[in-house]
């Protein structure tokens, strides 16, 4: 692959001198692994941010992720490469938007995926991930549960749960994941006969009924290496595909569709983390009191990973 290596070597060395960490979802563009610390999934990814003892985290992802990170380590500093990195479904709720919900349903605790704004997760009970949803709605105990933004995630988590939590869902949605359809997954199985199909929660449900395997972006990728299987058709964003071929070369990857691409992560260039690290450009600003309250439905997801 064709890296600007001296840009790598650039912002090696300032990472070193700034004390920084750089932390990268799996779909950014994949030259942004050359200098990467930790590469994941949301939930890995906050784990992480919590953990860190360096002064920067340069979080190569969309804002919900680097706000989390913010509300995890309020005292370290968390840089943006790219203001336009926002996310879809995460907009497709505001705090107003969530206390109607919620007052339509009297004492019905809420759970938020993590791609939620800080102040929706605020006003939620507990945080989940694609990781971790059914979990995190299982420890919960209760026989009605509020879920937002994405009603196929909340949907995905009611049918591995036998239906038996009312899971009531906002109707969000990732555009990305929307835009495969069972029919992409079809012609692909047609075409690949051999071929396991592992699919992400946010996708349809029609989607999901034709996988092998639904996951997390990580759990895609760990089921990927550890199936005896040779070819898989990948049901997610691209980035995953792109990692999946230059990790396993052995097997091969089909990405079911050529929309599955989130424009939103494709915003972070290794010029945009240079410049990050360089003037410490886009801060991550979070209200102390939204951290104050975010931060409780964070805690409460990871105590039960
Ligand atoms: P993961 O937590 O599985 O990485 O998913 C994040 C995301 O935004 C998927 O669209
Ligand atoms: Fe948001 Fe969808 Fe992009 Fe994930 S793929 S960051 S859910 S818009």
């Amino acid at each position: 692959m064709n890296f600007d290596y001296e840009l790598v070597k650039k912002i090696l060395k300032l990472k070193k001198e700034k004390n920084a960490i750089i932390l990268a979802h799996c779909y950014q563009n994949i030259e942004i692994d050359e200098v990467a610390d930790y590469i994941g999934d949301s939930l890995y990814l906050s784990q992480m941010a919590a953990k860190t003892n360096a002064q920067i985290i340069v979080f190569a992802g969309v804002y919900f992720m680097a706000e989390t990170a913010k509300i995890l380590s309020p005292e370290k500093k968390v840089l943006l490469p790219s203001l336009k990195s926002g996310c879809l479904m995460a907009d497709m709720i505001n705090i107003d938007q969530l206390r109607d919900f919620k007052s339509k349903y009297n004492n019905v605790p809420v759970v938020c995926y993590i791609n939620s704004t800080a102040q929706v997760k605020s006003e939620s009970y507990i945080c989940c991930t694609s990781s971790n949803a059914v979990n995190v709605v299982k420890s919960l105990n209760t026989k009605d549960v509020l879920f937002v933004p994405d009603t196929y995630l909340g949907n995905y988590v009611k049918n591995q749960l036998n239906n038996n939590v009312n899971i009531i869902t906002y109707p969000g949605y990732c555009p990305t994941h929307l835009r495969i359809t069972p029919k992409d997954v079809l012609k692909m199985k047609e075409k690949y006969n051999d071929a396991i199909v592992l699919a992400h929660p946010e996708c349809h449900s029609e989607v999901l009924k034709l996988a092998d395997y639904i996951g997390s972006t990580k759990g895609i990728m760990n089921e990927a290496g550890k199936s005896k299987n040779k070819t898989f058709i990948i049901a997610t964003e691209i980035g995953v595909v792109d990692r999946l071929k230059r990790d396993l070369p052995d097997k091969e990857f089909i990405l079911v569709s050529n929309k599955a691409i989130c424009p939103n992560m494709k915003h972070h260039h290794l010029e945009d983390i240079y410049n990050a690290l360089l003037y410490e450009q886009h801060e991550i600003v979070v209200d102390e009191n939204i951290i104050e309250k975010a931060i409780k439905p964070i805690q409460r997801m990871i105590a039960i990973n």
